[in-house]
């Protein structure tokens, strides 16, 4: 059997990320990019070497010899695309957020779950082994029962108002900023590590910088440097927000994301206080896991095979000290959307489904309606909302 042929919709910082992720595999090859006018497609073409280039996506989805769609494209083209492709019956992963509302995320976890095809969301950080090893060690009950699970998502390429993206536009990239862009992530993964739901939110958000300077012909993520011409525009999305959080198993959490901290680039911290230790991992030293104790100094466990649990030695490649990052973690999420893909293996449950991506757009409704009362919210679930079905 050939490999199976992949397609990159949208090549910008996360597409190339795909694009590297999914050739380390040797299953699959990318046979074709879209991008936003074909001379942008060509030039994406050239680029990564990829030999078709579309200039509408439409016409990608014609194409027979596409398996698979990486839908990479900003938020705001997420649920329209990603209707399009479950209708052309092709397989699918597409970049978080899920959609812009509840309401679209809803249509299309139904839809998927009609269509049968292997679909993901790339919630990546799933994918680190100390996170597969932190998840299994609260399985086992190695922290005791997990009370408190503290966390934060702290960024600073947003600090200035001279700095501009897509993102900040509610057009483009939703109603919610911070909270959707890198509150998905955190949420998913506090629920992903401890298996617990969350069930109420009581949240503040923030709009820090209430005027920025857009450029007038457009910028790149996580863009620095000289923009050219700028004008001022009003901003509604937030730079910030801090939330407190109870879960199903009566477990309370406190979350602070922010695209304002100077000094954290992808800071992502996760803290799970047991009844026994604490394990706290951080995404930007990813290869360790601390554990604290009140009777005995405290442990680092290293990105070791020989040392991790055994459910967490299928995301790590190479020896001990031999360190793997986010890229690695790219690389496992393609490695596990394309094992169901290849028929090789049941999806597995590191790649979050439309239903979770789902289940994160509800948590952010709650969090925003929130902020807006100033009183505790109840988180829908998808569980209940769809009881019968
Ligand atoms: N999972 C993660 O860790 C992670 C990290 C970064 C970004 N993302 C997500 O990836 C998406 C893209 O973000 P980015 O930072 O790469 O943005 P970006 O602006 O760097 O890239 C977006 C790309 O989409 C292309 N595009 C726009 N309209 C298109 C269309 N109609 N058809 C085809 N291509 C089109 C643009 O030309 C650009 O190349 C966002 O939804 C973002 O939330 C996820």
């Amino acid at each position: 059997m050939g490999k199976i042929k992949a397609a990159i919709l949208g090549a910008g910082f996360i597409g190339e990320a795909h694009i590297e992720a999914v050739r380390r595999l040797g299953l699959a090859e990318i046979a074709a990019v879209a991008q936003d006018g074909q001379d942008k497609a060509d030039q994406a073409a050239r680029q990564f070497g990829i030999p078709k280039a579309y200039g509408d996506y439409r016409d990608l989805l014609r194409d027979p010899e596409i398996d698979v769609i990486h839908n990479c494209t900003p938020n705001y083209l997420h649920y329209s695309i990603n209707k399009e492709v479950l209708e052309s019956g092709k397989h699918l992963l597409s970049e978080k957020p899920l959609t812009l509302t509840s309401k679209e995320a809803e249509e299309l976890y139904l839809l998927a779950k009609d269509k049968k095809r292997v679909t993901g969301v790339n919630f990546v950080y799933r994918q680190f082994p100390m996170v597969q090893h932190l998840r299994e060690m609260v399985r086992n009950g190695d922290l005791g029962d997990i009370r408190i699970v503290r966390g934060h998502y702290l960024q600073d390429w947003l600090l200035y108002e001279t700095d501009y993206n897509w993102r900040i536009e509610p057009e483009y990239g939703g109603n919610t900023r911070a909270i959707g862009d890198i509150g998905s992530h955190l949420f998913d993964l506090a629920q992903y590590v401890t298996r617990m739901r969350i069930t109420e939110v009581l949240a503040d958000r923030a709009v820090l910088i209430p005027r920025r300077r857009k450029p007038v012909a457009g910028s790149r993520t996580f863009q620095n440097g000289d923009v050219g011409e700028t004008e001022l525009v009003e901003i509604t999305t937030e730079d910030y927000c801090s939330v407190i959080v109870k879960f199903d198993s009566g477990a309370r959490g406190v979350f602070t994301v922010s695209q304002v901290s100077a000094g954290n680039k992808n800071a992502l911290d996760l803290h799970l206080d047991g009844s026994q230790a604490t394990g706290s991992w951080r995404q930007e030293e990813p290869f360790r896991l601390e554990l604290g104790y009140r009777d005995k100094p405290g442990e680092t466990v290293r990105r070791d095979p020989v040392m991790l649990k055994q459910a967490a030695r299928p995301f790590v490649h190479y020896p001990g000290g031999h360190e793997e990052g986010w890229a690695d973690s790219m690389r496992n999420m393609m490695q596990n959307f394309y094992a169901a893909v290849a028929g090789k293996a049941e999806q597995s449950d590191s790649v979050a489904s439309f239903k979770e991506g789902y289940q994160i757009a509800l948590i952010n409704d709650a969090i925003v309606k929130s902020a807006e009362t100033g009183s505790w919210q109840k988180v829908e679930q998808v569980d209940h909302a769809h009881a019968l079905q």
